[in-house]
């Protein structure tokens, strides 16, 4: 937590006031003393009891008035922090106390404008959450509904028997079994988004080196990438890139982009992948071939749901894949982002390298 520097001048301050008081009621008992006509030799006992209590009396209430006055300031500015944390108590977040002077009453102020502060920053936050939540969830439920109304409907035939052989009936149970891995795949997907969007979302980070595991797995792509008439331009560097990344995270996110190049390229076509380094960052370059750019901003692409016309009539996607990849990749201090030129679409994740 940021605290100004703590200064002991509150207690000095009122030290000084209470000398200042003290001297400036010896002044006035000074004055008093002169006024020695007043007593009279010759007067009674009582008439100098009495001059004497008036006396003790004066010098106490001057000494009062004195101090009262020095410390004046210190109080109404006491009353004014007052006053603001009570307004901030009752949801004036954000509010601040100006800061005036260089004591412990200041410190006090800079410290309950920081609280102010960080409570308003705190609310936006949750306010935002909240608000995510709600459209994930409209959304979702959305999504979900297509696979399982029509999972219900088909079980329906099948229950009143309207199927006309053995034939039917077996292609209706495959039909529920892919909507309900459909559903399967939607609750997934939907469930890493949740916990990635939480605050304390939690990284297992190993240092590996990023060019083997990034020629591994396109390895293992190459086959689908072929069975799609896709022919891979891989240029992933040779030299070792080591990295600190939570692997299983990650390879969700190079996955992510293969997979979107499979599903969405012209095909037959071609896809490049490379990983270059440049000072102490990586960039894995994804490109594939497109006929036109799904959506004027490519960088639209990385919003939750946001998916293009095509990839919404075939039931492939759901559209959280890249702001999952988004999530990770900022998890890992990196960078995502897309680029569209001449008829190629071309994703670029660049990672911090470790030493
Ligand atoms: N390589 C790509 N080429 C063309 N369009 C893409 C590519 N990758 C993603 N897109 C577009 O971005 C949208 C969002 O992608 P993504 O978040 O991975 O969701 P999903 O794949 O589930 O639809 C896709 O629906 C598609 O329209
Ligand atoms: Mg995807």
């Amino acid at each position: 937590m940021k605290t100004i520097k703590f200064q002991n001048t509150l207690t000095v301050n009122l030290l000084l006031m209470i000398i200042i008081s003290f001297f400036g009621t010896l002044a006035v008992m000074v004055v008093f003393s002169k006024m020695d006509t007043l007593i009279n030799p010759n007067g009674s006992i009582l008439q100098a009891g009495l001059l004497l209590t008036f006396w003790f009396s004066s010098v106490i209430l001057t000494f009062i008035v004195i101090f009262t006055l020095l410390v004046r300031k210190k109080i109404l500015y006491l009353k004014y922090i007052s006053e603001t944390v009570q307004h901030i108590a009752n949801g004036k977040l954000g509010k601040t106390i100006d800061i005036k002077g260089k004591d412990e009453l200041s410190q006090l102020a800079g410290n309950i404008n920081y609280m102010s502060k960080e409570l308003e920053n705190k609310f936006i936050h949750e306010r935002q959450l909240e608000k995510v939540k709600n459209e994930l969830i409209t959304n979702i439920s959305h999504d979900l509904r297509t696979p399982l109304t029509s999972i219900i409907g088909y079980l329906n035939l099948i229950k009143s028997g309207q199927y006309k052989n053995e034939n039917q009936l077996q292609e209706y149970f495959e039909t529920i079994y892919s909507k309900s891995q459909r559903l399967n795949y939607l609750m997934d997907e939907l469930f890493e988004f949740t916990r990635l969007s939480s605050p304390d979302a939690m990284l297992n980070l190993y240092k590996i080196d990023l060019a083997s595991l990034l020629q591994q797995i396109v390895g293992e792509y190459i086959p689908i990438f072929e069975e799609e008439h896709l022919s891979v331009r891989n240029s992933i560097t040779n030299e070792d890139i080591p990295v600190l990344i939570d692997v299983e995270k990650m390879v969700r996110v190079y996955e992510n982009l293969f997979m979107n190049a499979i599903k969405y390229s012209i095909k037959p076509s071609e896809i490049n992948i490379s990983l270059i380094s440049k000072e102490n960052t990586v960039a894995l370059k994804v490109s594939n071939r497109v006929e036109q750019p799904p959506v004027d901003n490519v960088n639209k692409l990385f919003e939750r749901f946001y998916r293009g016309d095509m990839s919404r009539m075939g039931e492939q996607g759901t559209g959280l894949g890249l702001s999952i990849s988004k999530r990770i990749v900022e998890l890992h201090n990196g960078d995502i982002h897309a680029e569209y030129k001449d008829g190629w679409i071309t994703f670029i994740v660049e990672h911090p390298i470790c030493d």
